[in-house]
């Protein structure tokens, strides 16, 4: 083997960068929705129990394999046997599929910067203001509902940002004054036409903005639609950034992380408290925290509490098997793993607070539920929070400090996905650090660049949908199996205390074979059934889910091409 493996500068420093791959987008904006979703405090409990039992336990797993074999996931599995070297590349195909669409997250939030600068999403409605429109005449059928209109606005008159356009919301239907139908408000929805494009055009709002004008969404992934070239600066900014940080491997992320970690906290800090010092935060915390205690007997917190620990924890994509085979020889694997996750844990609740305070201030200003404003996802970040922003003073300070937070969240997560990749293909390849880079990257960035076009959200959220559901799960059932079972999770477990500070007992056995791996196996069938997207699926189109079965199919046989490929390094 030539020369010794590169490792972190220090144990600050590997810890800082795994809490850096797991703190990213799930915790602002898929944990504060999920919780509220699933009982609130109850869910915490749950959130909790499957930490300990799954989440924490989960990363000691992935640490001491790379801690043990000394190796990305590739050589890693190679090492307990040859034959499964297609599983570890199988699990850096999952990472690399991720990072080329968390860049265009990242590119949203780098554009999204700049139009909090400018308030851009605001000046839009005037825009549309100008529109005429020529309508044909139409009715209820030939119509798509734009907007369930809550209960309480029932009667209420809805003036939409074209000035001369207003509809009151009744039990009958009320044609838009002046327009023919281009406008009905019935039965608690709000009609318009079915031509997505014409219909969403006229409900001036931050959704439109950022659906219609930011990234030009199309009808379906079929259709291409627009290349946003303002987004296409954001991704290349964003692609540089990711790739200068893993730019001489763990020597440059070990001084990147005390920034991308701490500057998000801090300015989480300032969110939370700029949240709750709003009128009606309490409200909002109210929903986010009171626990309901029966749904703690249903079945489905426990499943939302799972995939959420797991996906927030970064494990399943290869990284925490590369970032342990960094690991220098002493080390401590029990106490990162516990502290990692617990630190993400603590992001993900006051990622919530920041979020709910905003949210219940918003809905009391507006004189409705809070029920009626959360969303999370894409929904979250880009349309209601901005939109919220726009109403506090000093409204710019404040839009670009949350992008900021988004990009320092999310620009660690990309990097710890390239980097997983990376350290594999040079460790088969043996290639300097920088090449490899280059090549992974390289590849990432060409792939994501037809989701700079209009079908890009469609594309980004099958994706997303597939690899989390089926690519994170598929990984985890395989590492749990082949060491729960195969080289023995008592052996694994005496190496883990080999290298600890504090004992694990047998419960790790029980979490390794048993809880693990029935979760995940719940999780499977209940998936296949279909669960919440984490990104926010955005439409609904069961056939456009071939690209993501395809994905799953096709990830195993490339994984089998690269470990068959002849290697430069060969360890034994
Ligand atoms: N853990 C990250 C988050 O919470 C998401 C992520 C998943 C990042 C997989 C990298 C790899 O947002």
């Amino acid at each position: 083997m030539a020369g010794i493996r590169e490792t972190w500068n220090s144990r600050t420093a590997f810890v800082l960068a795994a809490i850096g791959s797991a703190i990213g987008l799930g915790n602002i904006w898929r944990f504060p929705y999920v919780t509220y979703e699933n009982g609130g405090g109850a869910f915490l409990v749950a959130y909790f129990i499957c930490l300990f039992l799954a989440g924490i336990p989960l990363l000691m797993l992935e640490f001491s394999i790379g801690h043990k074999y000394h190796q990305a996931a590739p050589g890693s599995f190679k090492k307990i046997t040859p034959r499964l070297e297609w599983f570890g590349w199988f699990a850096a195909g999952v990472g690399f599929i991720i990072v080329t669409y968390y860049a265009i997250i990242m590119a949203w939030s780098m554009n999204y910067t700049y139009e909090a600068a400018t308030l851009g999403w605001e000046q839009e409605e005037a825009r549309y203001a100008d529109i005429q429109y020529s309508v044909a005449e139409t009715d209820l059928d030939d119509m798509e509902v734009l907007r369930e209109v809550p209960d309480s606005l029932l009667g209420r008159t809805f003036v939409s940002p074209v000035t001369t356009l207003s509809s009151t919301i009744c039990d009958d239907p009320v044609d838009s004054e002046g327009f023919g139908t281009i406008l009905v408000a019935y039965g608690g929805h709000l009609y318009g036409f079915s031509d997505v494009n014409n219909a969403n055009s006229f409900m001036g709002s931050p959704g439109d903005f950022f659906f219609n004008e930011f990234l030009g969404v199309t009808g379906t992934v079929w259709d291409i639609g627009e290349f946003k070239w303002p987004l296409f600066i954001g991704f290349t900014l964003a692609w540089i950034w990711i790739v200068a940080s893993v730019w001489k491997g763990t020597k440059t992320v070990s001084k990147v992380v005390y920034f991308t970690v701490l500057i998000p906290w801090g300015l989480l800090l300032v969110f939370v408290i700029r949240g709750l010092t709003l009128e009606g935060a309490g409200s909002g915390i109210e929903y986010y925290l009171t626990p309901v205690w029966s749904k703690l007997m249903n079945a489905k917190i426990w499943l939302a509490a799972i995939s959420q620990v797991f996906f927030s924890l970064s494990v399943g994509f290869a990284i925490m098997i590369a970032y342990g085979s960094f690991l220098p020889k002493k080390t401590n694997i029990a106490a990162n793993a516990m502290i990692i996750g617990i630190a993400d844990a603590m992001t993900a609740f006051f990622g919530g607070l920041a979020v709910f305070s905003a949210l219940g201030h918003h809905a009391s200003s507006l004189g409705v539920p809070v029920s009626q404003v959360v969303s999370s996802g894409p929904g979250l970040a880009f349309v209601a929070y901005p939109h919220i922003i726009t109403t506090l003073p000093g409204a710019r300070i404040f839009g670009v400090l949350f992008f900021l937070m988004l990009l320092t969240l999310a620009v660690d997560s990309a990097f710890s996905l390239l980097e997983a990749v990376t350290a594999s293909v040079k460790d088969k390849w043996n290639t300097s650090h920088r090449k490899a880079n280059l090549i992974v990257g390289g590849a990432a960035f060409l792939l994501g660049l037809p989701m700079l076009t209009g079908m890009g959200i469609h594309i980004l959220d099958i994706a997303d949908h597939f690899m989390n559901s089926f690519g994170l799960t598929l990984v985890v059932l395989g590492e749990v199996l082949i060491i729960g079972w195969g080289t023995g999770a008592d052996r694994q477990r005496q190496y883990i205390n080999d290298n600890s500070s504090f004992r694990i007992g047998l419960w790790w056995n029980i979490c390794i074979r048993w809880i693990i791996p029935m979760g995940i196996l719940w999780m499977i069938f209940s998936e296949i059934q279909e669960r919440a997207v984490p990104y926010g699926s955005f439409i609904d189109r069961s056939q456009e889910f071939v690209f993501g079965w395809l994905l799953i199919i096709l990830l195993p046989i490339i994984g089998d091409l690269l470990a068959s490929a002849k290697g430069k390094q060969e360890t034994s």
